[in-house]
């Protein structure tokens, strides 16, 4: 297994401050695109609460046969593996040297890769902060082989939304940039060859504390890269569908617009959602994976899956974000006033139209690797991309941004179980063209791309706070 952790040694170390304040908002209305508020009053404390809430280390696991502990995150990861990488540029933050930065998550801290102002001209001068997530495939791929490179690319959309949930909790707008030229970011920000950019976010805001500008010539440290195991396998079709996807100097000037997603009509409309107060300061470090749930009678009310069908249709900020790529199918086991079944949601109408009926545990659970937990769940999800459509907009690249959206659209689900105190549950493990049979979903309309599960978890013993 390689190190989860990525160090560039021999640079600066900054601290971040410990106990940055917490995001008081509530996390529903951080995930209704309300803004909230922040009391750090300059650069280090407002790094430290953004990361502290979009990044950190969260909680720990102990497994009792052997004492074996490991770190779990603020943002999900599929085994754990932690593909994703999160580098920042600063640009005038008050008590804060402008820089280009890693965040080391195992100490909460900054490494310093280079020092003043960096002439990168893929990024937008006017963003205070701009994050770079890259992705190490091969953390993922020693694992799950060719299957890794669509986690890597979910667990992008997570630590995207992880990130601009954050930033919204703290008073900041974001907007993600997926179209960029791959090599001259890779380049410009001296990444070891086993780190690729995937996504770049761009923070603005009243709340970021800045400073003057001042114009100061560029320092380089870069810093030695950790070698993060002694072997390492190639996988030519995550090399092939990586390069695939990329986008080349002379492409990167613009890009096009979606046709829009196809619509339609269901029998069942939405209730009024429910709510809940929690801070997104606390929903936002407490999330965590359900290793399973209780199956039995318990059942969640519509009016919750009401509220957390809302959260997973909202807008994205994102250059490749103007439609939707992904629809969803419900597979109803337990919700009160839904009888089971498998529910199609039109997200304009907030309508579900059913095309299937009768209890869906088993197949739910079959179709997901036979894993229990998405039978014992109340309700199950497969997100169906359009990839066809995205890369009609987008060319290759547009593979990628549909496994965005995906994990995008989980990150909210997480949270807003969460919130309610239910649990959830990203399931990248499926058997696709089974599903695709199961839903009847042509090729034209789509390929599964996620599954989801929410539901009442079963305690986990190896947890530790
Ligand atoms: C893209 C993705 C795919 C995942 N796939 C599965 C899965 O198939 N089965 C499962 O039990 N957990 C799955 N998980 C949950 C992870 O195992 C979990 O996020 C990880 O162990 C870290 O725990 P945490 O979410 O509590 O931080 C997935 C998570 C992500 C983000």
């Amino acid at each position: 297994m390689p190190d989860p952790f990525r160090h560039y040694e021999g640079v600066p170390v900054l601290d971040l401050p410990a106990d940055p304040p917490i995001p008081e908002t509530p996390a529903f209305e951080v995930l209704r695109d309300l803004a909230g508020t922040t009391p750090a009053a300059d650069g280090p404390t407002f790094l430290s609460q953004l990361l502290f809430y979009a990044a950190a280390i969260s909680a720990s696991k102990r497994v009792p046969s052997t004492g074996y502990r490991y770190a779990l995150r603020v943002n999900p990861s599929s085994g754990n593996l932690h593909p994703t990488e999160f580098h920042f540029l600063t640009r005038g933050l008050k008590e804060w040297p402008d820089g280009l930065y890693h965040y080391r998550p195992s100490a909460h801290m900054a490494e310093q890769r280079a020092l003043g102002g960096l002439e990168m001209n893929w990024a937008d001068s006017s963003a205070p902060v701009t994050f770079i997530l890259t992705s190490i495939a091969w953390r993922e791929a020693w694992k799950y082989r060719e299957r890794a490179y669509r986690y890597c690319l979910h667990d992008v959309g997570h630590a995207w939304q992880a990130l601009a949930l954050a930033a919204r909790a703290v008073g900041c707008d974001s907007f993600a940039v997926g179209h960029f030229s791959d090599d001259e970011v890779a380049q410009s920000c001296h990444l070891h060859e086993d780190e690729w950019p995937m996504l770049i976010i761009e923070l603005r805001g009243r709340t970021i504390p800045v400073r003057e500008l001042c114009a100061t010539a560029a320092l380089w440290y870069g810093g030695r890269a950790n070698q993060l195991s002694r072997e390492r396998v190639v996988y030519p079709q995550i090399d092939g569908m990586h390069d695939a996807t990329k986008v080349s100097k002379r492409a990167c000037l613009g890009i096009s617009a979606a046709e829009p997603a196809s619509t339609g009509r269901g029998e069942v409309k939405l209730p009024r959602p429910a709510s809940s107060w929690r801070s997104y300061g606390e929903v936002a470090r407490m999330r965590r994976s359900a290793l399973d749930f209780l199956g039995g009678m318990q059942s969640m009310s519509f009016a919750q899956l009401s509220a957390i069908l809302t959260v997973a249709t909202r807008p994205f900020s994102a250059d490749f974000a103007g439609t939707p790529f992904i629809q969803l199918y419900l597979y109803a086991h337990r919700v009160d006033g839904l009888k089971p079944g498998v529910y199609r949601l039109w997200q304009e109408r907030a309508e579900l139209e059913q095309i299937k009926s009768g209890d869906q545990r088993v197949q739910a659970a079959g179709l997901s690797l036979g894993q229990d937990l998405a039978g014992n769940a109340c309700v199950a999800f497969s997100m169906i991309g359009d990839i066809e459509r995205a890369v009609r907009a987008h060319g290759d690249r547009g593979y990628r941004y549909v496994h965005f959206e995906a994990g995008a659209i989980g990150h909210g689900l997480y949270l807003a179980a969460e919130a309610l105190g239910l649990g959830a549950t990203g399931i990248g493990a499926f058997y696709d063209d089974e599903v695709h049979d199961y839903l009847n979903v042509a090729p034209e309309q789509g390929q599964v791309v996620y599954h989801f599960a929410i539901g009442y978890p079963v305690p986990d013993p190896r947890l530790e706070a």
